[in-house]
């Protein structure tokens, strides 16, 4: 390899991040050949699939840029041997959820998939390699990557004279809007201290990226600032959240409150949405992950102080079930409540630790019949993330029953309430004047997004709640 020039692309792991992240620079990369590969043989089929296209991630923007780049400079593939062999660069982009068992479980990481990918990046990559964390990381992971992949290469019977650049590179996409994200990033972030690494990574990204965009740290540094970014973020959510029940109470307005509050340009006007609480891979794990990390160094205050940002965030989730019911008579068992929006947020049909799956099964914990529409979450996974057969609960008196619906209409007809949980576009312009026609009366609207057309739906007929928004105006 010359000086800063990469030919060869790996990536393992092609998720939520490994693709598009992967696309992108194959896009503005023409020169460089990029290799995505993964374990899951069904992935791969679905991001080679031809007529019908028929890809494992819905992310608007994404199709066309992998149309334009596949099997000329991108390629899926299973043969992860092959790939990393011939890789000059290869990026780690696979899951790192929160642990479930053993040391650590339900804070730290589960670095078994990352400590797999080092393993076989020490075994099948030849000479020169650099090696890029694109999964986010507990601090100090590169440390591991580094003894795994440097053994190797200590090995008297190196005979592929194998040397190894760790690098840190955190992707900060979100989903949703990772094409725009990725194609406008507002930084990207390269941890190390191999001058000669961080610039071939660079130069990739100066394919686009304006070079005051690429910002250079140590890898500790690299590796931490992901997970505050992530916690800051999240902690401006449970904020704002904390503020929404105080609005309900008061007669103060969340989103005039938000408005007023975002206008500080120290503040700043970017997520302060109240809603459900937040969903997704990142926030949680990430924020459980610096938890773990201060205990681990014996900084239990600091612990307690990110703990908060969770536990408000659990509050704000339990706390809609419990406003629903509550309206309801104070009682919805056998009562048919209709589900809008089953994603984590708008613009995905990721469901990873959606609010919507709690708040699901607390309504059907009292034993409401539930009837769920997402225009993009795939049935099977709306019935995995639920975790109850519907054939037992024929069997259980005390637990409702859920059907999922390809329609708005269909999740109407014959409902008491409508629970507004993502803030798809399409939930913004419902005709209420005919949804309402097909509900009982009176027919409840909880919008937990405040994303409906609010007039509309009054005018309508409709009781309407929503989230930090004083319920009835003579209260004030
Ligand atoms: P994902 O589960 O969608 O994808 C990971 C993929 O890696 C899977 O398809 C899995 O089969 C594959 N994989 C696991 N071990 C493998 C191995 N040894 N060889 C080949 N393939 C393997 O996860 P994701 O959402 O893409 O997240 C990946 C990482 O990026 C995580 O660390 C996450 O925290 C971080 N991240 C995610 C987002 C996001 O919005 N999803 C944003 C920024 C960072
Ligand atoms: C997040 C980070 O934004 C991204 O930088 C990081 O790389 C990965 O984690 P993601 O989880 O994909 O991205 O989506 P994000 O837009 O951050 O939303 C996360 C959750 O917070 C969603 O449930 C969303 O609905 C919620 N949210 C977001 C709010 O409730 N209010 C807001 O104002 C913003």
């Amino acid at each position: 390899m010359k000086k800063g020039e990469i030919k060869k692309i790996c990536c393992i792991g092609a998720g939520y991040v490994g693709t598009p992240t992967m696309s992108i620079f194959a896009y503005y990369c023409p020169h460089v050949d990029i290799v995505v590969v993964d374990i899951n043989k069904s992935r791969i089929e679905a991001w080679n699939s031809t007529e019908p296209i028929d890809f494992p991630i819905f992310e608007p923007g994404l199709e066309n840029i992998i149309l334009s780049c596949r099997n000329k400079n991108l390629f899926f593939t299973t043969d992860i041997e092959k790939s990393i062999s011939e890789a000059d660069m290869i990026f780690i982009s696979v899951n790192t959820p929160t642990k479930k068992r053993g040391i650590g479980a339900g804070k730290a990481s589960d670095l078994k998939w990352v400590e797999a990918s080092a393993r076989q990046i020490a075994e099948y990559a030849r000479g020169y390699t650099i090696v890029v964390e694109k999964s986010t990381l507990p601090v100090r992971t590169a440390k591991t990557i580094e003894k795994i992949l440097f053994d190797s290469q200590n090995k008297e019977n190196n005979k592929k004279n194998k040397t190894f650049s760790v690098l840190s590179n955190p992707e900060f996409l979100a989903e949703g809007s990772a094409v725009d994200d990725l194609q406008n990033p507002d930084r990207v972030l390269i941890g190390g201290n191999d001058e000669f690494a961080i610039e071939a990574l660079s130069n990739l990204y100066k394919n686009w990226v304006a070079n005051e965009k690429i910002i250079r740290t140590n890898i500790w540094s690299s590796e931490l600032s992901k997970l505050t970014a992530n916690a800051f973020l999240a902690q401006r959510i449970s904020s704002i959240n904390s503020i929404s029940a105080i609005c309900e109470a008061t007669g103060a307005d969340i989103k005039q409150v938000a408005n007023a509050v975002g206008l500080d340009s120290r503040i700043g006007q970017e997520f302060l949405r109240a809603g459900p609480g937040f969903g997704g891979s990142c926030f949680q794990k990430d924020i459980l992950n610096l938890i773990y990390l201060c205990n681990f160094y014996k900084l239990y205050d600091v612990a307690n102080y990110w703990e908060g940002v969770i536990e408000i965030n659990n509050w704000q989730k339990s706390r809609i079930p419990r406003i629903i019911v509550n309206n309801l008579f104070g009682n919805i068992s056998g009562k048919k409540i209709g589900i809008l929006g089953f994603a984590f947020k708008a613009n995905t049909n990721d469901t990873r630790e959606s609010p919507s799956i709690n708040i699901c099964k607390d309504l059907l914990e009292e034993g409401a019949n539930l009837s769920i529409y997402d225009p993009k979450v795939e049935h099977f996974k709306i019935e995995e993330d639920l975790g109850i057969r519907k054939k037992d609960l024929n069997n259980n008196d005390y637990y409702g029953n859920y059907q999922i619906c390809k329609s708005i209409l269909d999740v109407a007809l014959g409902s008491d309430a409508l629970v507004i949980l993502t803030e798809w576009e399409e939930f913004s312009d419902i005709l209420w004047e005919e949804l309402i026609l097909k509900m009982r009366k009176p027919a409840w609207i909880f919008d937990t997004r405040i994303c409906i057309d609010f007039n509309r739906a009054k005018e309508a007929g409709f009781n309407i709640w929503q989230i930090g928004k004083i319920q009835n105006k003579n209260d004030i």
